[in-house]
């Protein structure tokens, strides 16, 4: 891996791509108001491409109430707590299983700053909509595919169902949330710390059948975004319960990550951006994966307690940050480009948001820029 960047060096491009970032931001609500993207084409927002599934509408918001609490831009709160409120009647919704990409990004960064309870009941709500995903029989929470599927990606939701939980004092529901995290653990993360995208299930006896794919390459491949939302949710996971396999299981999915992606100047995407599936020949990069990372990575840093891990997790993302925040990836050097960062990818399989700008990658970029500059400042200090 090659060296740490300097914070010097560093720290004048993550501010520039956080100007950028609001930059970009400002000019979709202005041109498409009230519109939630999930992937450009050509490097436009609007288009008629399929959305699979409705999952991102918390990306926007969620950048804003960020680009509110570093600048105090009292603009950015109104349009944090309008874009919030569009997404009020979502707590209710049973046909996503992305809850918590929904109400953490946004309404529990409003409750943050505010306290207030009004806020925090609409996110219990959202906590307790998820849990009526859970299958009793073979122990998960359901993905939106089908009764008989378990997503990796649902592990960056059950934060909310433990949250919820814990608020509401709701033992079933905790019950239910670690049984997930479990399940996750035993049948879709394997002995070398890679994830398959799905695991499927009999419905009658909740036996695990096999582990499946739909946004990679085979069943028994790793898929990069998925394995970035293991190794965040876990440690979120972790992180809200003190549950120490929880913690383990991140660090695994860390650090085949870090194994299995070059952190090298001869990089084939650049250093830290993985393909989007590390055994599929010709896979194209995937930035959201490497800025989910970056930022679950900075997670880790701050939890583990062995500073070598620490250290090495702080190094892999502060480089996936000094690429990302290049001109490879940053797209204020494409003139015309709707997005902020380059060369992510939504549904290689059918064709969706590939080599494109995809909001939540916008989203997990912000949210790794922020807290990198928070951490630099802190050491500065
Ligand atoms: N299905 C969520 C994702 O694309 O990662």
């Amino acid at each position: 891996m090659k060296q740490e960047p300097s914070l010097t060096s560093l720290r004048p491009k993550l501010e520039h791509a956080f100007a950028f970032a609001q930059t970009q931001v400002e000019a979709l609500i202005t041109r498409y108001p009230d519109y939630f993207p999930l992937y450009t084409e050509g490097g436009k927002w609007k288009h008629a491409g399929e959305a699979w599934t409705n999952w991102c509408e918390g990306f926007l918001g969620g950048m804003m109430w960020l680009f509110h609490q570093r600048t105090g831009n009292e603009i950015w709160r109104k349009w944090a707590e309008h874009y919030s409120l569009l997404l009020e009647h979502r707590q209710f919704d049973r046909n996503v299983h992305d809850l918590g990409f929904v109400f953490w990004s946004t309404w529990k960064r409003w409750y943050d700053l505010t306290g207030d309870p009004a806020l925090n009941a609409v996110i219990i709500q959202a906590g307790k909509t998820m849990g009526m995903r859970f299958k009793e029989k073979g122990q998960y929470l359901r993905s939106f595919v089908s009764d008989d599927s378990l997503f990796i990606d649902i592990m960056m939701n059950v934060g909310i169902v433990f949250y919820a939980a814990q608020q509401s004092g709701d033992a079933d529901l905790l019950r239910k949330a670690h049984a997930h995290c479990l399940t996750t653990r035993r049948t879709i993360v394997r002995g070398d710390g890679s994830t398959s995208h799905e695991g499927l299930f009999d419905l009658d006896t909740g036996e695990f059948l096999r582990q499946s794919t739909h946004q990679g390459w085979r069943g028994d491949s790793a898929w990069a975004r998925g394995q970035a939302w293991a190794l965040y949710g876990f440690g979120t996971a972790y992180s809200l319960t003190g549950e120490r396999k929880y913690l383990q299981t991140a660090q695994m999915c860390a650090d085949f990550y870090i194994e299995n992606t070059s952190f090298d100047d001869d990089a084939p995407f650049e250093p830290g951006v993985p393909p989007n599936d590390w055994d599929e020949a010709g896979s194209q990069a995937e930035s959201s994966a490497a800025a989910i990372t970056a930022s679950g990575l900075l997670n880790l840093a701050q939890i583990v307690q062995d500073p070598i891990h620490a250290a090495r997790y702080r190094q892999a993302a502060l480089i996936i940050l000094d690429t990302l925040t290049g001109p490879e990836y940053l797209a204020d050097a494409t003139p015309g480009w709707e997005g902020i960062l380059r060369h992510g990818s939504y549904h290689q399989r059918k064709g969706l948001g590939v080599d494109e700008s995809v909001m939540w990658g916008e989203h997990f970029f912000v949210e790794a820029v922020y807290k990198a500059m928070a951490l630099i400042e802190k050491e500065s200090r």
